[in-house]
């Protein structure tokens, strides 16, 4: 019999409570706590899977350890963020803003796999419209089956007779186990059908995509215990309205986390994109104050961005702050250090930073453009155009070295640029022969270098 009781479940955290809160004690968002009807049903496949199989403990020397067996999936951007191909068994959760593209790439994995047995189940759009879009991708995949099918139960039971070498599911959001009463989307539908989907996958040894939709925060929907399930999260950054998109690993079992993979939305989906830096510095404008390009290092891929920063009088009693790429707080903090150890004022100017191209940085080693660009917004002064700066600045307005600089300085010259500003303790260490290397102590020096 199923005992029913209703409890009340933060969207945002998980946090499980009998009781209604207007703030969650979890997570202190507001307006969170949902009410959902628990029903105590033999649906988790935990259960059923505990009396059915019995894990034996095992010696580590028992253990083979023979190199997982991954698929290519024909994307190397996409294999490299995932460690080197998708593993056999595994669940990947692939997330991100709509219309990013997550339901194209997967169509185009579906295009370069042709080999094998892939089911693409969809609950979002109809048999018509995936059509359209492989014929439009030029997908010609004839042992690709195609599924618009939201029971997650009929889901499992097609995967068990048909062992597809490959499942795709487009969304977790829109799947549903019929015997829990919550909506499609609410937290216990999206755990509870991530759990069954991962079960089937693990018995059967079957690779799974998920498509996870991102809440306004930009966390995947349906909180972080998706994220905890599941062996590989990626998400796909970037601008919907530039063509870069950036897919990055958040979690992965498999691999590291740092790589990144790049590509470009065109008329026939998703390019990868070899030279990121050749593509994030194009159409950079000339002889405008404002903007310097710095080398952030992404995983073991040294990228080189534009930066733009823009000073302008303000027009309100409190001058506004923003910045797209970078860390709020840290703006603050640098617009501080300018002030007080290196005399730029900016107390009655508003203050904004892009990173161009829809890239994240979060590294310390871009605080010396950043710092460069708002200086030459300031003084109206146009930086040298083949010149790089990377450094981090310490609240002492001192440059403080950073990780990899070799790296950051082949691939500047690489990229054409004759001069390069970086800290000075990384300096004596550099070898370059083809680009002018200039230490630089303080943000004055580092200004001058970039000027003269
Ligand atoms: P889509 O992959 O459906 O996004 P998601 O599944 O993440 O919500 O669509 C991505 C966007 O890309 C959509 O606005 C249309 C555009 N697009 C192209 O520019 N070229 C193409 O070849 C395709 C298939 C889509
Ligand atoms: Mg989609």
């Amino acid at each position: 019999m199923a005992k029913i009781k209703s409890v009340y479940i933060c969207s945002e955290c998980g946090y499980e409570s009998p009781k209604w809160y207007g703030k969650c004690p979890g997570c202190d968002n507001w307006n969170t706590m949902n009410e959902e009807i628990k029903e105590t049903v033999k649906t988790s496949a935990g259960v059923k899977k505990r009396v059915s199989v019995y894990s034996k403990p095992v010696t580590l020397n028992e253990i083979s350890t023979d190199e997982e067996e991954r698929f290519d999936t024909g994307f190397s951007e996409l294999n490299r963020v995932l460690g080197g191909g998708i593993v056999k068994g595994s669940l990947v959760l692939l997330g991100g803003d709509p219309g990013i593209g997550k339901s194209t790439i997967l169509m185009q994995i579906c295009k370069n796999l042709s080999n094998l047995n892939i089911l693409y189940v969809s609950g979002e759009e109809s048999k018509r419209q995936l059509k359209l879009r492989a014929d439009r991708l030029n997908v010609d995949n004839s042992a690709l089956s195609i599924m618009t099918e939201t029971d997650v139960e009929i889901l499992c039971e097609e995967i068990k007779t048909q062992k597809p070498d490959l499942v795709m599911i487009d969304s977790i959001q829109t799947m549903m186990i019929k015997e829990l009463s919550s909506s499609a989307g609410s937290i216990t539908q999206v755990r509870e059908s991530t759990n069954l989907i991962m079960h089937t996958a693990k018995d059967f040894d079957i690779p799974v995509i998920v498509v996870g939709h991102v809440n306004k925060e930009g966390s995947i929907a349906g909180p972080k215990v998706l994220e905890h399930i599941v062996d590989t999260v990626l998400y796909f950054e970037g601008d919907k309205q530039m063509s870069c998109r950036i897919l990055r690993a958040v979690k992965n079992r498999f691999g590291s986390t740092n790589e990144i993979g790049v590509f470009e939305m065109t008329d026939h989906g998703l390019v990868e994109v070899e030279n990121p830096s050749q593509m994030m510095l194009s159409g950079r404008p000339k002889g405008v104050s404002g903007t310097c390009v710095t080398c952030s290092l992404e995983g073991t891929r040294p990228i080189l961005t534009e930066i733009q920063g823009l000073a302008a009088q303000t027009s309100y009693g409190n001058p506004r702050r923003m910045s797209t790429g970078f860390d709020y707080n840290r703006l603050s903090m640098l617009l501080a250090v300018l002030e007080k150890r290196a005399g730029y004022y900016f107390n009655n100017m508003d203050a904004y930073v892009n990173i161009v191209g829809g890239l994240r940085i979060d590294e310390p080693a871009a605080d010396l453009a950043i710092c460069m660009a708002l200086v030459s917004s300031l003084k109206d002064t146009p930086l040298r155009e083949d010149a790089v700066a990377f450094g981090e600045i310490g609240l002492a307005g001192e440059i403080r070295s950073i990780s990899q600089p070799q790296q950051r300085v082949n691939e500047s010259v690489r990229l054409g640029f004759n001069r390069i500003v970086l800290p000075y303790h990384n300096a004596k260490n550099i070898v370059c022969e083809d680009a002018e290397i200039i230490g630089v102590r303080n943000i004055r020096q580092a200004f001058e270098a970039l000027c003269e």
